[in-house]
């Protein structure tokens, strides 16, 4: 049953921007949801947490816990039809409760707008690869090579060097999370419909176009047998095991982009005639699936090679690359993964934007190109911290007492600090929200479920997801309580 409602129930005094089709919304959706983290840290996180056991995990965390946390944040969108705050403020004044409780959107929006603060300069590293692999691309064609596999003539430590040289040149990080953040910048400036639904509709197909182009390819020439037993060897006494189920969790929220107001942004855009409990279904698919596929594209290349998968940032940006250098036509297949990879960080830091953005435009009513740049000047700004933070800012203190930008490592301190406890403390207030504060009429007439399936939903928003997200930030908090 697709839900009723008044459309005229916004409250908002700027016009509320509308996707243009269901497609338009799933695909910027799924856009927001697949980026970095499918592509390197689920991958990494399934081989180092036990294979099997992690991927069975995740998909239970996914469908019992993110997917109806993802229902209630685009219901609050889609019922509010304004910015994330004011949506989850329009919510529980009908349901004659606080304004207080915007606070799990305000909490959700400073969590994606310190995430874009690195996420920017990490997107700039894989520019950085897209114009390494470019450059070999060019003089493979130029020297007949093409079919060869990539950095002729280099060795593995000069082709996983490129790496710490991108780290050792302050200047070049910089242009690079500039140029990011610029064509971030741009889109979100261009609008709903006029840039983040049409980057989304062209990218996203062209995302999975490279996806399983390459996964077919790792599957005829790398080592697939080995991938699949890396990422679904089933130890069955890791299955109950805390810190992977726990790290499970954490992937399963971050994927999603779960507690960041983004999918209350994305869902004050969906139109009434939207069933949102099928829209979260696709997107929550699409997004795990691309996570499962991107192990099976990675993998295969990187054994193939004989190289051990290092885990992090090294698995990306080093293994790989060292990899590709025995595979055949290595730089073009190089090149194309590292597009494919910046298609999906650019989708998700236009989300990461227009979560701010679109509160900003509503509280202080200044246009959309000015909100948008300003924002992401100061984004920029921040993340500038995160890049220097390994070149010239490295020995330096920022206060005489405190440790240096180097022992601050300021890029992993505010991932973990916002994905260990912002995005969970939001999803938390959120699942309590729904679950127990905001009126059930209102949401039963915007979930798009009924009989059987709508009991589940109310249990789990009410009673897992609350417990086992509350988990999640306690030991996030206090990681010394797990083994
Ligand atoms: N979900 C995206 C990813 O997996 O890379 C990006 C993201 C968005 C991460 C929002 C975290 C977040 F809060």
């Amino acid at each position: 049953m697709v839900a009723g409602g008044d459309p005229g129930v916004a409250a908002s005094a700027t016009a509320q921007d509308h996707w243009s089709s269901r497609f338009a919304f799933v695909m910027a959706a799924v856009g927001s949801a697949v980026g970095l983290g499918n592509l390197w840290r689920f991958p990494a996180e399934a081989g180092a947490n036990g294979g099997g056991a992690f991927v069975i995990f995740y998909i239970l965390c996914v469908v019992l816990i993110g997917l109806p946390i993802l229902l209630s944040e685009t219901l609050i969108g889609r019922h509010g039809q304004s910015s994330a705050v004011e949506s989850a403020k329009v919510v529980a004044r009908e349901s004659g409760a606080s304004d207080g409780w915007s606070a799990l959107a305000w909490v959700g929006m400073l969590g994606a707008f310190f995430i874009l603060t690195f996420y920017s300069v990490v997107a700039g590293w894989v520019l950085y690869y897209i114009g390494v692999f470019g450059t070999d691309l060019i003089a493979a064609i130029g020297g007949g090579t093409l079919f060869e596999g990539a950095f002729a003539g280099q060795s593995v430590e000069q082709v996983q060097g490129h790496l710490p040289s991108l780290f050792a040149d302050p200047l070049m990080m910089i242009l690079l999370h500039g140029a990011f953040m610029g064509i971030t910048i741009y889109i979100v400036a261009r609008g709903v419909t006029g840039g983040i639904e049409l980057a989304a509709t062209w990218l996203m197909p062209a995302f999975f176009l490279l996806l399983v182009g390459i996964t077919v390819y790792g599957a005829f020439t790398g080592a697939f047998g080995q991938a699949l037993e890396f990422m679904f060897a089933f130890n069955p006494e890791r299955l109950l095991h805390g810190p992977v189920m726990l790290s499970a969790l954490g992937q399963a929220f971050f994927s999603l982009s779960l507690g960041s107001a983004l999918m209350i942004t994305y869902g004050s855009y969906a139109s009434r005639s939207t069933n949102l409990a099928g829209a979260s279904t696709i997107i929550a698919s699409a997004d795990t699936s691309v996570a499962i596929i991107a192990g099976l594209a990675i993998f295969p290349i990187v054994f193939a090679a004989g190289l051990d998968p290092a885990l992090g940032p090294t698995l990306m940006f080093q293994t790989l690359p060292a990899s590709f250098q025995a595979m055949p036509a290595g730089s073009l297949i190089g090149f194309l993964f590292f597009v494919m990879v910046f298609f999906a960080a650019l989708t998700s830091s236009i989300a990461l934007l227009e979560a701010p953005t679109s509160w900003a435009i509503h509280k202080f009513g200044a246009g959309r190109s000015r909100t948008a740049i300003t924002l992401g000047l100061i984004i920029f700004s921040i993340g500038m911290l995160s890049a220097l933070g390994y070149n010239v800012l490295s020995h330096v203190r920022p206060l005489a007492f405190w440790p240096t930008f180097a022992e601050l490592d300021i890029l992993d301190s505010i991932d973990a600090i916002t994905g260990k406890i912002l995005l969970p403390l939001s999803g938390l207030l959120t699942a309590i929200f729904i679950g127990w504060i905001a009126d059930r009429k209102l949401t039963d007439a915007e979930n798009g479920i009924s009989g059987g399936l709508h009991l589940i939903w109310r249990f789990l928003i009410a009673w897992l997801c609350p417990i086992a997200v509350s988990l999640i930030l306690i030991l996030g908090i206090f990681p010394g309580l797990i083994g």
